[in-house]
């Protein structure tokens, strides 16, 4: 890659609205700028000061950062904490009764949870794990629906510093062995079923399935709470109710301090390969990064009703429901159910309902949102709101609009906020009380990020010029590592020859415009982006080719109207090529086979089959003749190398899609 050719010219401006500046948390341009001089002047004290203001230290820090070892950093690295502490006990002196969660069930059930409520419960259900013998150190895996208990089941983990590992429920059981045999966990913690747009899905029996095999043998029990009563399978010897263990259990729980660098959590997330990374994050720094920017980014004010749409599954429910909110006291909203269940205007009805000043969702909602009724949102009240964000993916300009004109109804700023599982918090997004907002572009980094766009021999590279989004600096709330990988960990995001392993490498490409706000133009690694969630491509081939018909398979993206990106397979079957009136049924099978190998999430839209693939000389497969098959759109490259050109005309079409 020489230069990434930058594709988006838009040119509107929304600049802040004078009401909100004057009463937002860093109100104007000049409050803005202050916080990045001081970071520039002084980057250590910069945050020092903020951990020190932000965070209750069982034991204050009096080191700020280790930089001997990089990658490999440590914040704060002397100081002891209690993230459970920070989001819960900070919070009963002051405000105890306030509502902490507002949950939504699937069918409109509301159950309203205070500060001392959840208390209560965290630390019952934290003693109940230590009753099964968990301790600080161990891995837990939490495969839950989305609601209070999966809240309660991180929040137990934290306070006494156990590490949990969310696996977000539509993943397979395939997907959930893996990640229990990569994590080594000793618990997992599930429901009997999850309920999503009045359908119901078993949990516990894909978590049976998972742990069926004997390298899962260091799991000594599964916690299993019972979400709709039905009967599952129950083994007695390894199987106990999240009911009756907390029967007995006090609800005091001293927090076990940790230090600042204890593992937090991990979370599963896929790269390049096909083997899903465990992003390991740290307690302080990562406690610190979701607070500051919930303070700066959010706006928050104590009474806001915030929702982030986000499942549990994903960073941004770690960071924007189970932490972030929890950490500022806040009142939220969560969700289990669908937006478009019992009818297409849910989310608008559960804003009008709940008061909600705050809504953080993702594009791909937001557009399917708008296809389901362009208008709809003017059916309801939303006067509540204040302040509108986006997340996961590029959010096209027209989407913006409409956001903003009609969810915000032109009175609320929209913050764009770019950042990933491995950063922990937003990164590049606009303080919604200083920065004119352009739609589709996330802005400017948040107050002592460094982020730029580089070269591939890390050189700044020109406005207007796409090329590598990097950080230049160490930030608090940063990937420490792969779990188990460390070597993985430094090669993918510390590239030696980008910034000689000292730039944090992101995996996105990104240009500046000529006012030098921010601009995502998307993964430059084999990761897709589909409905906000990331897909490797390897890993979808992998599961491919598992299936005993299938010879090689290749997978790409390709634009899509909804979900951002779409994945498209071109496969090709062992020693032959399907007859007419077999692709279906063949195209079938696999999208089923997919969905149990990896998730329903990533099941191919389309399936071309093939005699072959395109490959070079060498054998490498052309993927960028595939995407352009993909597309539809004229082959221009050289295809003079390939074995038998006649397979393009096989791969142009699909063979059926969705
Ligand atoms: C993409 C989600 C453009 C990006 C928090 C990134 C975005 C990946 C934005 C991380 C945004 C996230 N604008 N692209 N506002 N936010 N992305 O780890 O490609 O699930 O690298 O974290 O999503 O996805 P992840």
């Amino acid at each position: 890659m020489t230069t990434i050719e930058t594709v988006l010219h838009e040119t509107r401006v929304f600049p802040p609205p004078e009401e909100f500046t004057k009463q937002a948390n860093i109100s104007g341009m000049q409050a803005y700028q202050a916080l990045c001089a001081e970071a520039e002047k002084d980057y250590l004290k910069f945050w020092a000061n903020r951990a020190t203001e932000q965070i209750l230290w069982h034991k204050p820090f009096t080191q700020i950062l280790d930089d001997q070892t990089p990658p490999f950093y440590r914040w704060f690295g002397d100081g002891e904490l209690n993230v459970s502490y920070n989001c819960l006990d900070r919070h009963l002196a002051t405000q105890a009764d306030k509502v902490a969660i507002i949950f939504e069930a699937d069918d409109g059930t509301v159950i309203r949870s205070t500060y001392r409520d959840l208390h209560q419960n965290v630390c019952r259900f934290a003693n109940a794990l230590k009753s099964l013998k968990i301790k600080k150190g161990d891995r837990i895996i939490i495969y839950l629906p989305m609601g209070i208990e999966a809240v309660v089941a991180m929040q137990a983990c934290a306070r006494i510093g156990a590490i949990h590992s969310v696996v977000f429920g539509g993943f397979s059981s395939k997907s959930l062995h893996e990640r229990i045999v990569d994590a080594g966990a000793v618990a997992v913690i599930t429901a009997d079923e999850q309920i999503r747009g009045g359908k119901y899905h078993s949990l516990k029996e894909t978590v049976d399935e998972a742990l069926h095999t004997e390298d899962t043998a260091s799991v000594k029990c599964v916690v299993v709470y019972q979400r709709t009563g039905t009967a599952v399978p129950f083994d007695t010897s390894r199987d106990v109710w999240w009911h009756e263990i907390i029967e007995a259990a006090s609800t005091d729980c001293e927090p076990e301090w940790v230090n600042a660098e204890h593992p937090l959590f991990t979370l599963y997330t896929s790269g390049s390969t096909g083997k899903p990374k465990g992003v390991q994050h740290s307690s302080a720094g990562y406690l610190l990064g979701t607070k500051l920017s919930m303070e700066w980014i959010f706006d928050y004010k104590p009474d806001d009703i915030f929702w982030c749409t986000a499942d549990v599954g994903w960073i941004t429910g770690h960071s924007y429901v189970c932490y972030g909110p929890l950490a500022m006291g806040a009142t939220q909203v969560i969700f289990e159910g669908i937006p478009t269940y019992p009818h297409a205007g849910r989310f608008w009805e559960i804003i009008q309902k709940h008061r909600v000043t705050t809504f953080y969702t993702a594009p791909t909602a937001i557009r399917s949102l708008i296809k389901l009724g362009s208008d709809l949102p003017t059916q309801y009240d939303l006067s509540s709101l204040r302040l509108l964000g986006s997340v996961g993916e590029p959010i096209n300009p027209e989407a913006w609009i409409w956001f903003y004109q009609k969810v915000g109804q032109a009175r609320c700023p929209v913050v764009d906020t770019w950042w990933q599982t491995e950063t922990g918090c937003h990164m590049i997004a606009p303080v919604p009380g200083a920065i004119a907002l352009k739609p589709g572009s996330c802005t400017f980094p948040l107050p002592g990020i460094f982020a730029a766009i580089v070269d591939e021999a890390g050189h700044d590279v020109e406005k207007g010029k796409g090329g590598f989004l990097v950080i230049k600096k160490p930030f608090p709330s940063q990937i420490r590592t792969l779990w188990g990988d460390p070597e993985r960990f430094k090669k993918t995001y510390f590239p030696e020859d980008i910034g000689h392993g000292l730039y944090y490498l992101a995996g996105d490409s990104a240009y500046r415009d000529m006012d030098d706000y921010f601009w995502i133009m998307g993964r430059i690694d084999d990761v897709l982006n589909v409905s906000g969630h990331r897909l490797g491509t390897m890993e979808i081939e992998s599961a491919l080719v598992a299936h005993p018909l299938v010879a090689e398979a290749a997978v790409v993206g390709k634009p899509h109207e909804v979900k951002g990106e779409a994945v498209i397979a071109f496969v090709v079957l062992k020693g032959r090529y399907p007859q007419a009136g077999e692709t279906a049924d063949i195209v079938h099978t696999l999208r089923e086979w997919v969905a149990k190998e990896i998730g329903p999430i990533a099941k191919p839209e389309e399936i071309r089959f093939g005699e072959n693939l395109p490959k070079t000389r060498s054998g490498k497969i052309m993927r960028r003749l595939l995407r352009a098959l993909a597309k539809g759109e004229e082959i221009t490259q050289d295809t003079s190398t390939l074995e038998n050109p006649a397979i393009l005309e096989q791969l142009k079409k699909p063979a059926q899609s969705f």
